[in-house]
This record gives structure tokens, sequence and C-alpha cells, in this order.
């Protein structure tokens, strides 16, 4: 179940915020503690206009709440809410008030018992899980996880209390994203989410996020799941190109975000959770390679990984940055139309570029900001390279290659070719996607040039990395 935390500063726009997700979601919380001030009135008449179950919860500051006042006003307020028609009662698991426990039972709302850390994974999870069990109808605990063995921890908790069927497990904040979304992979009865803007927890994504992208609530033991680790990660556009692509498909998949900190400890969790394949994105398209049992040529020519897969039991790296950025040049590289290529920038990315050109004969000579970077890549693969003050003598390029972070968001007025004159004959390739109209690719344009943009890479990429994960073609867009 996708439970929506209604966060208004008053019942009305909290029964908005209902009318806007109900399609997508099958519970509701209601944070007293988000209201302005609080009318029993108010409250029992958002209560019948919300067909589905509703959770009273009063949260404390220290349990990531707003309420600071009072613990006494604070019970009392919980208590007067179990006069409503409440399904649930949200009781922190150090309340200790038989008169707020006999009441809620005796109008049948179930108690929910919490515990909040919003420092760590406390060592003892599974004894204090066990313990609100014994306290509650339901046991609820939130986490922060600091590390990927912290999120591995919480996902253990299934394997160890699957004779506690109602427990609710959640891992805060960015590590814990995908403790969220395979919210049934932590055994867990429901997970949260808030509406857009209105985060009522570290990490809640929205409903239409959980149910349209990830379609949270239809993973089940036989999900297999699949991801990207990075570091940052959650700015990735990878989901969108692979869950779309599952549910057109009919397969019973999901492709999740995991903020990684140690890849060894990922490769654990990846076990744990019979992970099928993932992307890799910086900074570990490298550190991945130590824990391949196969790796493609290119991978071994370029010695960047940005794919792994399970093939006969062991991990396979492939690299589909390689190929993904040849696809939109595939046609002018096998007619030899492209023979000279500038490529600017020496990183990582420059790097599977500049072997991309080389396997098909490309002339290159690499520029860059540092010098010493684009003359290592140059001796490294048997191109050239030249300071960025002489871009101006550099002449008949078939195609000029923008590999460094200069335009992207935060960088946008930066235009690493600047100094270079295109003459329009040239094709202009940006691997920056966002914004998709870099300083780069309108001054290729005002040229005359014909332009290609980081988006087009990025999904070529993500399309050759599916057929990798699933054997799968990639689904054609359904017509509309
Ligand atoms: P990636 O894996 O995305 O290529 P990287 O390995 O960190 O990332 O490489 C970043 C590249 O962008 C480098 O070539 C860097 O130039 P330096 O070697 O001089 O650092 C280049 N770059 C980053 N910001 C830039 C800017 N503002 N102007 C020009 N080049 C820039």
């Amino acid at each position: 179940m996708l439970c929506l935390s209604l966060t208004g500063s008053n019942c009305e726009i909290s029964l908005s915020q209902y009318e806007k997700h109900k399609e997508v979601i099958q519970l509701v919380e209601l944070r007293i503690d988000y209201l302005d001030s609080i009318h029993v009135d108010e409250i029992n008449n958002l209560l019948k206009s919300i067909s589905l179950p509703v959770i009273a919860t009063y949260r404390r500051k220290r349990d990531g709440g707003l309420y600071e006042g009072p613990e006494k006003a604070r019970l009392q307020v919980l208590k007067d809410m179990l006069d409503l028609d409440f399904t649930y009662v949200d009781i922190e698991d150090d309340i200790k008030r038989l008169d707020l426990e006999d009441k809620a039972r005796g109008r049948s709302i179930k108690i929910i018992r919490s515990l909040h850390d919003m420092e760590k994974v406390p060592k003892d999870l599974f004894l204090r899980i066990m313990k609100l069990h014994k306290k509650g109808d339901i046991a609820k605990i939130a986490v922060m996880p600091r590390s990927l063995e912290d999120v591995m921890m919480i996902f253990k908790v299934n394997k160890e209390l699957k004779d506690i069927p109602d427990k609710v497990i959640i891992g805060m904040g960015e590590f814990g994203i995908p403790t969220r979304i395979l919210y049934k992979k932590t055994g867990s009865l429901f997970t949260f989410c808030s509406p857009e803007g209105e985060e009522a927890a570290s990490g809640h994504l929205t409903p239409e996020i959980m149910h349209d992208l990830y379609h949270a609530d239809r993973v089940n033991e036989n999900t297999k799941v699949f991801g990207i680790i990075g570091n940052p990660v959650m700015h990735t556009s990878s989901p969108k190109i692979h869950n779309p692509a599952f549910y057109q498909l009919g397969l019973n998949s999901v492709y999740v975000p995991f903020l990684v900190d140690d890849v060894r400890a990922f490769f654990q969790l990846a076990d744990l959770l019979s992970i099928q394949g993932f992307s890799v994105t910086v900074p570990f398209k490298q550190q991945v390679l130590p824990y391949l049992g196969k790796i493609s040529r290119e991978v071994k020519l370029i010695g960047s990984c940005n794919t792994v897969f399970q093939s006969n039991r062991v991990w396979k790296g492939v690299n589909t940055d390689f190929y993904g950025f040849l696809k939109p040049i595939q046609e002018e590289l096998d007619s030899q139309r492209i023979r000279t290529a500038l490529v600017l920038g020496a990183g990582g990315a420059a790097r599977s570029i500049v072997w991309a050109l080389r396997n098909y004969y490309c002339r290159v000579v690499i520029v860059n900001r540092t010098a010493e970077k684009a003359k290592n890549l140059a001796g490294m693969t048997g191109s050239s390279w030249r300071p960025v003050e002489e871009l101006g003598s550099i002449h008949d390029i078939d195609i000029v290659v923008q590999t460094t972070s200069g335009g992207m968001s935060p960088y946008e007025d930066v235009d690493p070719s600047l100094g270079y004159e295109f003459t329009g004959k040239e094709i202009a390739y940006d691997l920056v996607y966002k914004p998709k109209n870099t300083r780069f690719l309108t001054r290729a344009e005002k040229a005359g040039c014909r332009q290609i943009c980081g988006m087009d890479m990025l999904i070529a990429q993500g399309v050759l990395q599916f057929e990798s994960f699933t054997g799968f073609l990639y689904p054609q867009k359904k017509e509309s």
C-alpha cells in the first residue's frame, strides 16, 4: 500500500492533497503536527471526505515532526482524535499511556507503535522491532542509514523477521530511498510518500513517482531488481528509461537508484536482493572492474564499465557509453564521412569517446583545460592534442565532441569550444543533456552545423543496457 502523508497547514489544503493523489494511493496519514491549529470538527469533516483508511499521527520534532509543545497537550489531542473515525493511530514507542491504548482498542483503532532514529540505524534493529511488535498491532521503525551497510541491515530484517507480517521498516534520507521503493522486499505493509515539494520526511517520493514510475505496489518476491549505482545518483534519468519499458513488456522487474559509498558493499547488497543487473555512473566506472568475472572488449580497451549484469552466474561488465555514443553517428562513420574529430575534454567520458572514434580509425585531436591530461589521453589512444589557446588554429574537422561538464547546469555559461571557428560542415555533438541547448550547440547551430545533444546518447546507451539486462529488444513507443 502507498500511504500519502497529508501535510496541509489546514484541513482544506490536506483535502486537496488527498483529492489530487487519491487514484494512486491506498492509505492516508494525517500529519496533525502540520496543522496551524487543531479543530476537531474540521478534522472530522476531513475524515468524512476521505474514502481510504487514515492514520492519526502527531509527530514530535525529535522524531522528525513539527510539534514542539508540551507532551501532555499532544497526548490529549491524540486521545481526542480517537473519538473520530481514524483506522490507525501512531503511538511512539516511549509513550506509556494505557488509557490511550485502551481507548484505541475499544474503538477498534489499530495501534502503530513507532520508533524513530534520526541519526543512525541502531545495531539492535531486530530486537527493537520485536519489542515494538509486542506493544502494538503494527511495528513501525524509521531509521537513518548512513552507509550502504546500513541499508543492507534494513533489507536483512525481512529475512530474519518473516514471522512478523505487520511491520513497516523505513530507511530515511537518500541512502534509504531503495528501502522505500522496494518496501515489499523489507517486508513492510506500506510505504510513505508526500505531495511534491512537501516532503513530510527525508527521502519521501511523490505518490506518482512511486506508482507510475516504480510501480512500487506491484513488487513481489519474484520481482527482479535492477538499478543504478552512483554518488550522487538521485538526479539520474535512467529509471525513466528502464521502468516504463519493463512495464510495457509486462516484465516483473524494477529499476532503482542506489546511492553507494562502497562498491564492495553494493555487491553484497546485490547478492542479498538477487539484483540482476545495474548501471554504473560517476565515480564507480573504474571501481567496479575488480568485481567482474567477465568484461567485454571495449571495457578492456577503455578501462571503464557502465553496465553490469548476471551472465551464467558471474557478473559481466560492458560499456554501452561506447556504442551509445556511436549510435547517432553510425551512418557517417560507416560511410567514412567522419574521418577527423576534435574532442573537448580529457576525463572519463572523453576516454570512452576517443576510443570509440579511434576504433573507426578517425584522426582525433584532444583539447582540454588542463593540457597535461589531454597529452596523456592522446598518448594512450594514439591521438594528438593541442592546448586550449590553439583552438582557433584547428581546421578540417568533421565532428566536434564536447565531453566536459562545461555547459551543464549550473555551468550553463561555459563553452569549452570558445576560440574554435565552426565552418558549418562539422557535426556538433554535446554529451551534456541538461540543458538541451548549451552555448556550444547554440554557437554550432548559428554556423549551420548538424547538432546532436547528450539526450540522444543517454537514451541510446540506456536502450543497449536494457537489452543486456533483459535480453529483450527495447520496446517501441506505443502510438497514442
Ligand atoms: P567525466 O567522467 O564526466 O568526464 P571527469 O573525469 O571529472 O568527468 O572529467 C571532467 C572533464 O571536464 C575534464 O576534462 C575537465 O577538465 P580538467 O581536466 O581541466 O579538469 C573538464 N571540465 C570540467 N569543468 C570544465 C570547465 N568549466 N571548462 C572546461 N572544462 C571543464
